[in-house]
């Protein structure tokens, strides 16, 4: 039997080898991120950077399934079989990107019910966007171009995201993306030039509403935004949220100008010095209070989600009792 002298020599003994096996996986792993090296699942990482991953890639797939609700509940009413076909599609993908991104984050240890869980629970965040309420048609084209708009300029950086299989994934998904902006741009571009008076209200009226909270969503200005620095370090974050927002802006106002929309911002002034487009201030005030569960939508939202769960509990008890029937056939 040990004696106790020897145990805790033992245990500081191992406490060493670890902390010493540590600090090398750990310098290994910072030289690996600095050559710009790939993160694959089974290579050895910081705690932190996998629970910083981890929080990254839920949230950002309960983003994509929760984004279907806003959507989805405009596939019944879309003005022609065109236009609900190609919604149809897009509210589709978004569900594939939701699947593609579980699976990435499964990859780091925690299953999809684990995660899924947290979203039911209002543990886990997602997009703040998806707090606004579609209040026409308009909106459904107005999404497409700025709410899709904004997320590809947040993901196009992300395809190059140190963990491989989230880079992966967002490689399919960007492509995906760039479809949802084209339909909502050409979703606009019909109403504002072969449309009524009426028409073309509707879709200024959704651009007022939808601007705002679409400069939001690339997150508080870089100084308020404690963790970027090191989602920088990790290679996780490539480019900063205050230089996305003003590629956005930058992009959006010639967009704006040929759909024939104002951007309801009277700042907004180009400066030939800085090459770029000035633009207002953001109420910040707002963005908290939606992020904190007080938006428009956002019990709502988590309402339909749970109910959406708990009404699919048949499938999936279905699923599973065929896969074990399949299993059983085969080993037999
Ligand atoms: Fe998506
Ligand atoms: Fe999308």
């Amino acid at each position: 039997m040990y004696t106790q002298a020897m145990d805790t020599e033992a245990a500081e003994n191992a406490k060493a080898v670890t902390t010493l096996e540590e600090a090398q996986l750990q310098q290994r792993f910072d030289a690996r991120i600095d050559a710009g090296d790939f993160i694959e699942a089974k290579d050895w990482m910081p705690d932190n950077y996998r629970k910083t991953l981890l929080r990254q890639i839920s949230q950002h797939a309960h983003s994509e399934i929760v984004g279907m609700l806003p959507e989805g509940n405009w596939i019944g009413r879309a003005p022609t079989l065109k236009r609900k076909a190609i919604l149809l599609a897009k509210v589709q993908d978004e569900g594939g990107h939701g699947l593609y991104l579980y699976a990435a984050g499964e990859t780091l240890g925690t299953s999809r019910d684990q995660m899924i869980d947290a979203l039911h629970s209002g543990k886990a965040k997602y997009s703040s966007i998806f707090n606004y309420p579609t209040l026409s048609w308009a909106d459904i084209g107005t999404i497409g171009w700025l709410v899709d708009g904004a997320a590809i300029m947040n993901q196009v950086p992300i395809c190059r995201c140190s963990y491989a299989p989230y880079a992966r994934a967002m490689i399919r998904i960007c492509r995906e993306e760039s479809f949802h902006q084209r339909q909502g741009y050409d979703s606009l571009l019909v109403m504002m030039k072969d449309g009524s008076d009426a028409q073309r209200a509707m879709v200024q009226d959704a651009v007022d509403r939808w601007w705002w909270p679409c400069l939001m969503m690339f997150g508080p200005p870089d100084d308020q935004s404690p963790n970027s620095a090191q989602g920088m370090r990790w290679g996780i974050k490539r480019v900063s949220n205050d230089t996305l927002r003003q590629k956005f802006v930058d992009a959006c106002v010639q967009q704006a100008e040929v759909l024939g929309v104002t951007l309801p911002d009277p700042d907004l002034k180009w400066n030939a010095e800085r090459e770029h487009w000035d633009f207002g201030v953001i109420d910040w005030d707002e963005f908290w209070q939606v992020v904190g569960g007080q938006g428009p939508c956002n019990r709502e939202r988590l309402e339909k989600r749970v109910k959406a769960w708990d009404d699919g509990a048949w499938v999936r008890e279905a699923a599973l009792a065929h896969a074990s029937k399949q299993a059983m056939k085969e080993a037999a």
